[in-house]
């Protein structure tokens, strides 16, 4: 079993995102089993996260999303926080092992949080606009 799986639970009901979350995750489990290069995992995870954020947020402006504010906060603290672990990271005499597994867990928890509260919440505004 994978780190963390998608599965129904996690559909917003929009197939391109569910994609992007689908691919998010590999990303997490690709981090998970990547002890080695532990700085190309957090960079890899970043742009991928920074890229999937800006589709959602592109579509809040565009249909005039509710919670656009909201929602954009909290993908905010998520890359803060994966930013400074990355700066963490790059610190000599730095402990990967403590580092990488206080990445994980946050990851892990918040994405699984974050999608299934948050990013669920836009289905219904995604689908009147026609977002399938
Ligand atoms: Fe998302
Ligand atoms: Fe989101």
């Amino acid at each position: 079993m994978a780190f963390i799986d998608w599965d129904e639970t996690y559909s917003v009901g929009v197939e391109m995102i569910n994609n992007q979350h689908k691919r998010l995750f590999a990303l997490i489990n690709d981090f998970h089993s990547a002890k080695s290069n532990l700085e190309q995992a957090i960079q890899d995870l970043l742009s991928y996260v920074d890229f999937h954020f800006k589709t959602e947020e592109k579509y809040f402006e565009e249909f005039g999303y509710e919670k656009t504010g909201e929602h954009k906060q909290q993908h905010h603290f998520y890359e803060k926080k994966i930013k400074d672990l990355y700066a963490q990271c790059l610190q000599e005499k730095v402990d990967e092992g403590k580092i990488s597994a206080e990445m994980e867990s946050f990851v892990k928890d918040w994405i699984s949080q974050h999608i299934h509260i948050s990013d669920k919440e836009y289905s219904k505004c995604f689908h009147e606009h026609g977002l399938k």
